[in-house]
Formats: structure tokens, C-alpha cells, sequence
């Protein structure tokens, strides 16, 4: 799982693929480096184990003088320690060849073998290395037929050098090369790894995110699995692994890069929270109005026999879209439609259970989560169909799924998710509306007050928002704690799971999210004096129920600090209140996962943790 670029063009490349790594740098961060071709055919190659601040660095001390074309890599560590020799880019035994890579070749040690037995040198313990040293052998092969010569007259050789090993790869991939002898073009490829083209004027781009190169162009083109392409300053062609031209229409990127950037905030992550009341608007826009059965068929496509005819829905996912999901079993399951809900990661005995008459709902905000996509390839293997609902356009995600709603929340760059679990939330209720309303299972009148009352949600997060100094008080106060607890009932349990996952990944403290009805059946023996208890209680149906649960928690010891609305403020008793507005409890989530977001980031700030990227984890989880 790692971030990778190329540039060729005019301007000075060392500049732009280090801006670049920079921004892809959520997707892993423990080592990074360049190499560029100088018009003499030199290579120059910078690698440190660290961040991109100390490549820059680097490059800064010993700066290149000219360049052409030149590659970039930030690494998540998969095969092979982070470290200076295990970083890319990899060179071949020449030193001429070299890639950069995002994925897992699986057939890695095979290949080594087989290479090293003909003569091939590794100096890492990655995957990668196999691929640079398969490239040689095969321009050496093909110079043995006599196709050699040199400059312009060896792109052919090169093209079919990686073309051949593309093909006998196997596992992802996201690839790009270079070689010393074609200083004028870069080779991109691409199997189940993200890899995209920015296409610009006398320059063009090649990486895993458009965030790398938006800031230049926003035209890009989304490659497909099993596809080349051949990038060169003025021009960009596409093949096939079988050699055959392929075709693209660019499309336009509508983000631009100071979307991506943090704009004042301290942090992604408190930019990112505060983004969620256009977050979710984004999610419903042009989705609800009409509540007739026909406005999101238009958006996804999906039949209206499909979705009077399913039995049921099955929603796969992993961490915060997982919790997302959870809230979207109670939704469809209010409006009378069996849901089940299942980590991604732990699908497979599970996959046989759905068929034609389950739609699958996969669930992710990167659309490149590598357990939510095999997850998706066994329930299409058991004849269901598949429905993303995701925020990245052109993911695998969206290639292997039948039908897609897109969540439109903009660039999600804090590791920790916000504004694109909210989106998926929003999502959730479109799609079981919309059910509801094709199947009959809901009023018009009901349905239209449930549209009404989503559209005011974006107003209510910005209320909620404005509680963010109380909150950080609040967190600033216990942050000093080893351990939280979050508890909730029915609808706002899954917030329970998302609090605690959230202060888990910023702030690396232990931290549980429990059903509160569950905790007299054993966890609430680990309350001790003083421990903090994140308690959801808003105006809802269980509210009585929840009230006990709290009075539990608060007689051993425990400090409580309540989410409530102002009506259930008065029957709940708790050292702390964070207020939240009230809404129709089924709504209720969008508005009480706002502070507990809040109260996360404010004790890993008080924590000094390194809030957008925490210790061992990475944005985009591609590897199982
Ligand atoms: C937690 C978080 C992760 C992701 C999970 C799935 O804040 O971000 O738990 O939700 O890795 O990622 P996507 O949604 O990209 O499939």
C-alpha cells in the first residue's frame, strides 16, 4: 500500500514529485525516493527511510541539474522492513532500469529464482525487485534478437520489455518505469492496484491518486486492469498487456487542489470534521426531492425489479464504512428490508449465504480496500448483485460493482475517517427511502417527512459543530486517561464503535465501544473510579433504558459524559453534558458521531499524537 508518481515535462520534475509524494503521502509514509533521467542518460536516485520532508532534503543537498523524466514513491512497508535498501525506486543489475511499484507481486519469489539462477542480483527484500530485474531480462532478450540500437530507436524495445513482464506478473500492481536509454518516456501499468494519467499541455502525469497531480491539470484518465501506458511529454498511448491499442476518453476532475490541501485548519481531520454539513449535502443533492421511485434510478442505475424483487441486502465493509453499515442494517431494516451486516475481512464462509436475491452493498470510502473487493468478487460469485457506495471515482471498487452511489465528499486525506463516514451514512438513508418507497413499504407522507428532515441535517451538524470549544475542554481534561469506554443502544450503537475506533487510531489508547445493555453481562467489572464514559443519549425510544445503563456506570465510579439533545439533557444524569440538536431518532447518528469525532481529536491533540497520520496505519488499506 504505498503512493506512487511520474512526471515528464519541462519543469523542474524533482519539485513536482516530491509536492506530489507529499500529498500522497496518506497513503504510507515509513521510506520514499525519486529517480530521474538526465537528457545524457544519467541516473539519478534518492532514497531515504522516513518521510518526504527529509528526501526533500536530500534532493536539496545534492539537487539534479536537468531532468526529463523522473518517478516517485511513498511507501507502506509490505514485503521487507522499512528501510533505506528496501525503498523505492528499485534498479535492475544495470542501474538503469527502474521502478516504482504500489501492490504485492505474488508470484515474487518464483521470479526470483528464476533470476537470480540467470545471474540477476537483489539488493532488497521486496516484492518490487523482481519486477526490475524481469524488465531486464527481457530487454536483454529482446536485444538478443537484434532489436537493439539506442535513444528513440529502443522505445519499441522497452515497450515490449515491460509489456512482457506485465503479463507474467502476478498479484497488483501499479507500476511505473523508466530506463536510462529512453529518457523520453515513462511506462505505466496497472493490475488491481489505482493508477492514473494527468494529462497536461507539453507535460503529462502518472499516479495512484489525482491529488498528486491536480494542482496542474485536472484532465486524468483511469486506467483500466491489464492496461499500459506509454507516457511521453506531448503524448500519452494505452495498450493492453496483449499489445493491443486501447482507448480513453479523459474525463475532469471537479476537486481541485486546495480541496485537498488544509485550508487553515491544523489538521485534515478538524477540516475534514467540519466539512461534513457539505459532506452530507454532496451525499444528498438532487437525490430526495422528488421521492418518486425514478430519481435514483437515474443516479445509480438500479432496476426497479431489482429492488422490488430482493429478499434482502448484505453490506460488507471494513472499520469506520463497517460501522457505517451497522447503522444501515437499522435503516432498511426500519422500513421493513432483512439486512445483514459483515466485516469484509470475514466474509468468505459467509459469501455462500447470499444469492440472486440479496443485493450486496459494499461499502468504502477509498474504493480501494483489498478485503472489501475480494468480499465483493465472492458475493458476485454467488450471484449477487453488487452496489458501491463509495467516494472514489474510477476505484477498482467502482469497476467491479454492478451499480454505484457515489458519496461526492470530496478528498478524504486524515487517515482517520470523518466527512466520508457521515456521506456513507447519508447514503445509507437515500437507498432505504428510496426502498422503502419502490417497495411499499413506506407512506408517501412518511417518506417525504424523513427527506425533510435529512435535508435540514447539514444546519444541525453546523449547530453541532459550534460545541467544539466545550469539547475540547472536555477531552483536554481526561486525555491524560488509559482508557475510555462508549456506550449507545440500537441506532447509536455503531456511533459507540466509531467513538472508540476514533480515539483508538489518533491517540493509541485502549478504548471500547459497547452496547450499554450489554455491559452488566460482564464488561462492566473493568469500570474503575474516574474512567471516562462516553454515553449516546438522545431523545430515542431507548432513552429510559440508557439512562440506567448510565446510573450503572456512574456507581462504579465511572465519570460519565453524555451526548444529548436539550429534551433528554433533563432525564439524564452525568458529570459532563455535550448537546447536540435533536432530530428523528432514526437520524440521530449524523448528528451525535459529530463530538464524539470532536472529543477524539482534541485528547490526541492534547496527546501530541501525530493526528493525520497515526503510527502504523495508512489511508488506503490495498493489501488483505
Ligand atoms: C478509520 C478508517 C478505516 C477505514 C477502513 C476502510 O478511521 O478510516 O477503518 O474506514 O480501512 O476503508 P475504506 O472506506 O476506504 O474501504
Amino acid at each position: 500500500m504505498c503512493g506512487i508518481i511520474g512526471y515528464i515535462g519541462g519543469k523542474k520534475s524533482t519539485d513536482i514529485l516530491v509536492d506530489g509524494l507529499r500529498r500522497l503521502e496518506y497513503r504510507g509514509y515509513d521510506s520514499c525516493g525519486v529517480a530521474l533521467i538526465d537528457p545524457g542518460q544519467a541516473l539519478y536516485l534518492k532514497r531515504v527511510s522516513g518521510r518526504v520532508d527529509a528526501l526533500d532534503k536530500l534532493i536539496a543537498s545534492d539537487p539534479i541539474k536537468k531532468s526529463a523524466a523522473g518517478i516517485g514513491h511513498t511507501r507502506w512497508a509490505t514485503h521487507g522492513v522499512p528501510s533505506e535498501d528496501n525503498a523505492h525506486p528499485h534498479t535492475d543489475c544495470s542501474g538503469q532500469v527502474v521502478v516504482v511499484h504500489n501492490g504485492i507481486i505474488e508470484n515474487y519469489l518464483e521470479l526470483k529464482e528464476k533470476l537470480e539462477k540467470a545471474g540477476h542480483r537483489f539488493k532488497s527484500e521486496t516484492d518490487t525487485e523482481a519486477a526490475v530485474h524481469l524488465v531486464e531480462e527481457k530487454i536483454k532478450a529482446l536485444n538478443a534478437t537484434g532489436r537493439s540500437g539506442d535513444g528513440d530507436q529502443l522505445e519499441p524495445v522497452f515497450f515490449e520489455a515491460v509489456r512482457r513482464a506485465a503479463a507474467e506478473l502476478k498479484g497488483s500492481f501499479a507500476m511505473a518505469v523508466i530506463w536510462a536509454k529512453c529518457p523520453n518516456m515513462i511506462l505505466a501499468a496497472r493490475q488491481h492496484s489505482p493508477l492514473v494519467i494527468g494529462l497536461g499541455n507539453g507535460e503529462n502525469f502518472v499516479a495512484s491518486d489525482v491529488s498528486a497531480f491536480l494542482k496542474h491539470t485536472k484532465r486524468t484518465v483511469f486506467m483500466n486492469d491489464g492496461e499500459l501506458a506509454v507516457v511521453k511529454k506531448d503524448s500519452v498511448g494505452y495498450f493492453t498487456f496483449q499489445g493491443k491499442k486501447a482507448e480513453h476518453d479523459p474525463v475532469t476532475i471537479q476537486w481541485d487542489s486546495t480541496m485537498a490541501e488544509k485550508g487553515g485548519y491544523k489538521h485534515f481531520m478538524l477540516k475534514e470534521i467540519h466539512e461534513q454539513p457539505g459532506s452530507v449535502e454532496n451525499t444528498l443533492r438532487g437525490r430526495l426531492l422528488p421521492l418518486k421511485g425514478d430519481v435514483l434510478q437515474r443516479e445509480i442505475n438500479l432496476p426497479s425489479e431489482l429492488i422490488k424483487s430482493v429478499k434482502g441486502v448484505q453490506i460488507i465493509a471494513c472499520g469506520t464504512a463497517y460501522h457505517a453499515g451497522l447503522v444501515g442494517r437499522y435503516v432498511f431494516e426500519n422500513f421493513g428490508l432483512q439486512t445483514s451486516v459483515d466485516f469484509a475481512s470475514e466474509f468468505s464462509d459467509r459469501a455462500r449465504m447470499v444469492g440472486a436475491d440479496v443485493l450486496t452493498i459494499a461499502v468504502s470510502q477509498s474504493g480501494e480496500t483489498a478485503d472489501t473487493i475480494y468480499a465483493v468478487r465472492e458475493a458476485k460469485a454467488s450471484g449477487s448483485k453488487i452496489l458501491a457506495i463509495t467516494n472514489t471515482l474510477g476505484s477498482t471498487l467502482t469497476r467491479e460493482a454492478d451499480f454505484v452511489l457515489y458519496t461526492h465528499c470530496g478528498p478524504e486525506i486524515g487517515v482517520a475517517s470523518t466527512k466520508a463516514f457521515i456521506g456513507q451514512i447519508a447514503a445509507m438513508y437515500v437507498l432505504a427511502i428510496h426502498f422503502a418507497v419502490m417497495r411499499g413499504t413506506i407512506f408517501d407522507a412518511d417518506a417525504r417527512t424523513y427527506a425533510n428532515e435529512l435535508l435540514k441535517i447539514p444546519r444541525l451538524i453546523e449547530d453541532a459543530l459550534e460545541g467544539e470549544k466545550a469539547i475540547a475542554r472536555v477531552a483536554d481534561r481526561v486525555s491524560g486517561s488509559e482508557h475510555f469506554l462508549f456506550i449507545a443502544r440500537h441506532i447509536n450503537f455503531p456511533i459507540a464503535l466509531e467513538g472508540a475506533l476514533k480515539i483508538k487510531e489518533i491517540s493509541y489508547v485502549h478504548a471500547e465501544g459497547y452496547a450499554a445493555g450489554e455491559m452488566k453481562h460482564g464488561p462492566i467489572a473493568i469500570i474503575y473510579k474516574n474512567m471516562p464514559v462516553l454515553a449516546v443519549a438522545t431523545t430515542s425510544s431507548v432513552l429510559d433504558l440508557v439512562a440506567g445503563n448510565i446510573e450503572e456506570a456512574k456507581a462504579r465510579g465511572a465519570e460519565v459524559i453524555a451526548i444529548v439533545d436539550e429534551d433528554s439533557r433533563k432525564r439524564i444524569k452525568a458529570s459532563q453534558y455535550i448537546v447536540v440538536p435533536k432530530t428523528l431518532e432514526i437520524l440521530s447518528p449524523l448528528l451525535t458521531v459529530v463530538p464524539l469525532q470532536l472529543f477524539a481529536y482534541f485528547v490526541a491533540l492534547a496527546k501530541k499524537c501525530d493526528i493525520d497520520k497515526p503510527r502504523n496505519l495508512a489511508k488506503s488499506v490495498t493489501v488483505r
